[in-house]
C-alpha cells in the first residue's frame, strides 16, 4: 500500500504528523538512502525509511484471501503473453498480494493469495506437508490396483516416488469413458496430480483443487475470494510453526 511518508512516521509512532512533516522539511529522513524534504512524497511497504540514520518499522498490513481460481488463469502476478492473471481478480485490495504456491493454468480451485511472504513460504515448502486434495476428471477407468498405486506412492517420469496419498473413485461413467477420482497428497511438485494419473495410464481431463490443509472452497463460487478469519490465519500459523519445531532439529 502507498502512503504518505509523514502519515507513514506517525503510524510507526515516530512522532505527530506534524512534528514529523517538521523532521522531513529539516532534512533528518531518507527513504531509500535518499533524503527526502519533500511532503508530498508516498512510500510503499517495503520501502527503507530512516530517521536520523535509525531505520523505521513500518510493515504493511498483512492480508489474507481464499479466492476460487477459475480455469484459464494463470497463478502469477503478470504474463508475457497478456494472459488473464489471478491478481485481476483483486484490482480492489491495494496490498501487492501474491499466490501461495500455483495451480495450472486450466486448473480451478483453492489457492491462497497474501502479501505475507513469510508464511507463503512455509505453506510452500515440503517440510510443512500441507494436505491438498484434488478432484480429477480422468480418461478411461483405473482399476483398483492402479487407485492403490496411487495411494502407495509411484515413480513419475522425473524418477520421483510420490509419498503415500489418498485416493478414491468417486463416480464412473463407462459409456463416456471417464471416472471422476479424489485424490489427496501433501507434496506439490510441478504437475504433480496430472503425472501421477498419467503414470497409470488415465490421462487428466479436468481438475480442480477442492481443499487446502482445513482450508475448503465452501460458499464460494470461481472467482470469487474471501478473506481468512482471524482464527484461520492464526490456525495455519500454527500448524506450520509445530511443523517446524517438530521438523527443523532433524533436517
Ligand atoms: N497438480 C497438477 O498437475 N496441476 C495442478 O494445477 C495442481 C496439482
Amino acid at each position: 500500500m502507498v502512503q504518505r511518508l509523514q502519515k507513514v512516521m506517525a503510524t510507526a509512532g515516530i512522532a505527530s504528523r506534524r512534528a514529523s512533516e517538521k523532521l522531513i522539511l529539516e532534512g533528518r529522513v531518507q527513504v531509500n538512502g535518499q533524503v527526502v524534504t519533500e511532503l508530498g512524497t508516498k512510500v510503499a511497504g517495503d520501502d527503507i525509511i530512516k530517521v536520523d540514520g535509525q531505520t523505521i518499522e513500518h510493515q504493511e498490513e498483512k492480508v489474507y484471501f481464499l479466492f476460487y481460481k477459475p480455469r484459464g488463469v494463470i497463478s502469477a502476478v503478470k504474463d508475457d503473453k497478456g494472459r488473464k492473471v489471478v491478481t485481476d481478480y483483486f484490482t480492489e485490495i491495494s496490498q501487492r498480494l501474491y499466490p501461495v504456491g500455483r495451480l495450472d493454468y486450466d486448473t480451478s480451485g483453492l489457492l491462497l493469495m497474501t502479501n505475507d511472504g513469510q508464511l507463503a513460504n512455509e505453506l510452500m515448502h515440503p517440510r510443512y506437508h500441507v494436505e491438498k486434495s484434488y478432484l480429477a476428471k480422468v480418461k478411461g477407468i483405473p482399476t483398483n490396483e492402479q487407485i492403490k498405486a496411487l495411494r502407495a506412492g509411484i515413480k513419475l517420469p522425473d524418477g520421483h516416488k510420490t509419498a503415500r496419498a489418498k485416493a478414491k473413485i468417486l463416480k464412473i461413467d463407462k459409456k463416456k469413458d471417464f471416472a471422476l477420482v479424489s485424490l489427496t497428497i501433501h507434496e506439490g511438485r510441478y504437475h504433480q496430480v496430472k503425472n501421477m494419473f498419467a503414470a497409470i495410464g488415465h490421462p487428466v481431463q479436468k481438475l480442480k483443487r477442492e481443499t487446502y490443509g482445513f482450508l475448503t472452497l465452501d460458499g464460494l463460487t470461481a472467482g470469487q475470494f474471501r478473506p481468512l478469519t482471524f482464527a484461520e490465519v492464526k490456525e495455519l500459523k500454527k500448524q506450520v510453526r509445530q511443523k517446524s519445531n517438530r521438523i527443523l532439529p532433524f533436517t
